[in-house]
């Protein structure tokens, strides 16, 4: 009997152009374009095996070894229901190919970060899904025709079906068949983007970014002006910045682009807050540390940018990495010693030393545990396929 099963890994990406605010929440379609950049898969990424087979009685899936309920008329349903219909298409076509289409389908998911880190696993979780259901199907569709689907899992997953720089243009077509991600530039072309995300500890339970955007959308007037007139400006000048290799243009739309995100937040309705006191002070260190190599003549050094929780995500050349976590260590002592996938440190412990004619005032020094931890990583590719030896479900169809 044969086995039709495949499995996927896809990344993670965090917006330089922020997603914020839905015109239509069925299909998932936004009311303005974002922008992001893809991370490296070798450090952090969802990988996916699904299975097709006439025995099994219908669609289930687990989610890092517990099985999650797939509602009916839910994102997840609609991916997979989305996923068979494409397949439905192939075998009209092909009448001596297996009905996949018709069989219920198998699928196990598990992210290699720990979900307690509050790092955003909806991207990389559904681009994996849509990912390894196209490898099974066999599907002829590009990574932006699967955009679409991803896209009706959560929004910001459809920027994950590509690698490096990446564009989800936000359509004008009420059927959303326009709302798709497309690729700006691929890692090759600017391969030194490296980033540095500090994962900050929240006790609280955050307002989830589907309800907080929909209040946006209902309650906030600075919403408006930024639909209207920021972000199709905004999306034009970093395009730019990205294909001219400007870090400079680049760090300061992105810095911008987090700050009015954040503003429109707190715009809201009742007022939302992402951010807490650690988030801020990051901010402030990342603002001094530019501060000082403008100073000096130089250019921006390195871009904060903050999503719907209070982890910060530090993008820099590379050349500045070394700086930038000593600097974090400094006013963020961990409790770990840094795992340094680069080698920055070549052995050497991190000193937690601030460059010349740094202002040490402009932030205190936080206690063990205010970061609990450091990932350093880099602009990466889109999505792989992987080969059998990887694979989450066992020979009875079930999770390993
Ligand atoms: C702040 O994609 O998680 O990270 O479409 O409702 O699933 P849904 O929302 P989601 O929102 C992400 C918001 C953001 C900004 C971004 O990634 O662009």
């Amino acid at each position: 009997m044969a086995i039709y099963q495949a499995t996927a890994s896809a990344p993670v990406n965090i917006a330089c152009i922020k997603y914020w605010g839905k015109r239509d929440t069925k299909l998932i379609l936004p009311t303005n374009s974002s922008l992001s950049v893809t991370l490296d898969q070798d450090h952090l990424r969802s990988t996916t095996t699904s299975r097709a087979d006439p025995s099994f009685e219908k669609d289930r899936l687990w989610l890092n070894s517990a099985e999650e309920e797939i509602k009916e008329g839910g994102r997840l349903s609609t991916c997979i229901r989305e996923m068979k219909r494409m397949r439905k298409e192939v075998e009209n076509k092909d009448a001596s190919l297996p009905k996949l289409s018709t069989y219920a389908v198998h699928i196990c998911s598990r992210n290699n970060f720990p979900t307690a880190a509050g790092l955003a696993s909806s991207a990389s979780g559904f681009a994996a899904l849509v990912a390894s259901l196209a490898a099974l199907y066999q599907l002829p569709a590009s990574p932006s025709e699967l955009s679409l689907i991803a896209r009706q899992g959560s929004g910001s997953a459809c920027r994950s079906l590509f690698g490096g720089f990446v564009a989800w243009e936000m359509g004008s077509k009420p059927d959303g068949s326009d709302s798709l991600a497309v690729e700006v530039a691929p890692r090759e072309h600017w391969p030194d983007i490296h980033a540095l995300i500090c994962v900050v500890s929240d006790d609280k339970k955050g307002t989830s970014s589907t309800s907080g955007m929909q209040r946006t959308v209902e309650t906030s007037t600075l919403l408006q002006h930024r639909i209207k007139y920021v972000v199709p400006e905004r999306m034009e000048a970093i395009s730019a910045a990205i294909r001219a290799r400007d870090f400079d243009s680049f760090a300061r739309i992105t810095m911008q682009d987090s700050n009015q995100f954040h503003a429109v937040a707190l715009d809201t309705d009742p007022p939302i807050f992402y951010m807490n006191d650690v988030s801020r002070a990051i901010i402030a260190l990342i603002v001094e540390y530019n501060r000082v190599a403008v100073a000096a003549g130089g250019k921006l050094k390195a871009a904060y940018t903050y999503d719907a929780g209070p982890n910060a995500v530090i993008y820099a050349p590379k050349e500045n990495l070394k700086e930038i976590v000593e600097l974090i260590v400094k006013y963020f002592p961990q409790a770990e010693p840094f795992k340094d996938p680069f080698a920055l440190f070549g052995g050497a412990g991190v000193q937690g030393r601030v460059v010349d004619g740094f202002n040490a005032a402009v932030a205190k020094p936080f206690s063990v545990g205010a970061v609990k931890g450091l990932i350093h990583t880099r602009v990466g590719d889109g999505p792989r396929v992987l080969g059998a030896e990887e694979a989450l479900l066992g020979s009875d169809g079930l999770p390993k």
